[in-house]
């Protein structure tokens, strides 16, 4: 119909297995015409890259309305500022931890949908932005493989993250990654849609009933296996590009950079749907 003619999202793929480049006029962004198509998008793609939008934190915030419920980071609704500088921001150490593959929100028992970021400042090296679709690398895992994961759980703990930036925390400092609680949680998640995705990344500390050393084997083996060329895609940022992932069926990290580069992105988050069964 002319009218759905009108309204479908212009879009090209990235790579086969993941990301999409979307062409979208601002207006027609902010006011949801595109909704349904950027919701669907992001289900097939998993990354979907809008270069240049250059919207403000408002703009941003009202964006990410449209497409589902804000989950704000804070109290009077505003975006997060991702910074690894502690003059920038006070939670430069936890996102430090960003370094290394993850998904966001373990700890929930509806981890977030997904996050939209918005490039400010740049950093002159580093700093790349990278995801990794575990949707397609469950789907393309050896079926002996899959029988062997499927049923087992991981325990996920902040401080199996923060351990791979700080090796030897003093005892103090490692209760306090304590603080940041524990989750036990399936490998393989079956979403309400059937497909199914890996759960993996840093907070993976072990598997539930296997031998420590067997366990990390695993996990290693898995995220080898799920960060290979085919399934990832690296995002080299322009001032003013924004970026939205799917948090239920990605990894991301962020490659290294200094702390005090400036680098700032502003970011938002999409409330969950569904728990990780
Ligand atoms: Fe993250």
């Amino acid at each position: 119909m002319p009218l759905m003619q009108e309204t479908r999202l212009s879009f090209e793929e990235v790579k086969p297995l993941i990301g999409a480049r979307v062409q979208a006029d601002k207006l027609a962004l902010l006011s949801g015409a595109h909704t349904a198509d950027v919701m669907e998008l992001l289900e097939q793609r998993g990354v979907l890259v809008f270069p240049q939008a250059d919207l403000s934190e408002e703009e941003l915030i009202s964006f990410t309305g449209t497409l589902g419920d804000y989950a704000s980071d804070a109290s009077d609704g505003s975006a997060t500022r991702i910074s690894i500088d502690p003059a920038t921001s006070s939670n430069a150490d936890f996102t430090r931890v960003s370094f290394f593959w993850h998904f966001d929100g373990y700890m929930n028992e509806v981890p977030i949908r997904g996050s939209i970021m918005c490039a400010k400042v740049l950093s002159s090296s580093g700093g790349i932005t990278e995801f990794c679709n575990t949707y397609a690398a469950w789907d393309e895992l050896p079926e002996e493989r899959k029988r062997q994961i499927s049923g087992l759980k991981a325990v996920h703990s902040h401080a199996a993250a923060a351990m791979s930036l700080e090796p030897e925390p003093s005892h103090e400092r490692f209760r306090e990654w304590l603080t940041v609680k524990n989750g036990t949680l399936p490998l393989v998640w079956t979403h309400r849609s059937g497909r199914k995705s890996l759960v993996i990344g840093n907070t993976a500390a072990g598997i539930v009933g296997m031998d420590p050393m067997e366990g990390m084997e695993l996990l290693v083996w898995l995220r080898d296996w799920a960060t290979r060329e085919r399934f990832r895609y690296s995002h080299e940022w322009s001032v003013g590009d924004m970026v939205m992932w799917d948090n239920t069926g990605t990894l991301h990290r962020v490659t290294p950079y200094p702390a005090d580069s400036g680098r700032l992105m502003l970011r938002t988050k999409l409330a969950g749907e569904e728990p990780i069964v």
